[in-house]
């Protein structure tokens, strides 16, 4: 009986924590979309990004602001935009530090592209 009464618990926190949840995640989405009502913030909040990218500060990521920093002097624009695109979709590691960035199989090559130039405007 108590073992029935924890997992009822159990299941009953969850359902009530679970719309917490969404709500934070739609509120950070709002927030993102408000201050940009450009394609690359819409491509933002549809693919997530969010979970480790914020435009300022450094999440699980780094920022917007930073990337667009480090890059502001590459030379060749556009293999620059090919290469970070490229990187979106499939994921990798060892430019920032030790996290990797998972690969975004759900995001076509345009919209990588979309994103990185939106990206590489953050500052
Ligand atoms: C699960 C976490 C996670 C998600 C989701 C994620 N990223 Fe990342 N991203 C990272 C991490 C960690 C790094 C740093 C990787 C490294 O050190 O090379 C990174 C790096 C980057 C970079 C810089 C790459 C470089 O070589 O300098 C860009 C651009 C980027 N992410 C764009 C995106 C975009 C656009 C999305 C949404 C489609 C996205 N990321 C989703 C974690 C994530």
């Amino acid at each position: 009986m108590a073992r029935f009464i924890y997992i009822f618990s159990l299941g009953l926190g969850i359902l009530v924590s679970a719309p917490l949840f969404v709500q934070a995640a739609s509120n950070e989405s709002a927030v993102q979309v408000e201050k940009d009502n450009s394609v690359g913030a819409k491509l933002y909040v549809a693919h997530k990004c969010y979970e480790c990218h914020r435009a300022e500060e450094h999440h699980i990521g780094p920022s917007w602001q930073a990337i667009s920093l480090r890059y502001a002097n590459e030379e060749d624009g556009s293999s620059l935009v090919e290469r970070l695109s490229t990187k979106v979709i499939k994921g990798g590691y060892g430019a920032w530090g030790i996290l990797p960035m998972n690969s975004n199989p759900g995001v076509s090559p345009e919209d990588a592209r979309a994103l990185v130039e939106w990206v590489l405007e953050a500052n």
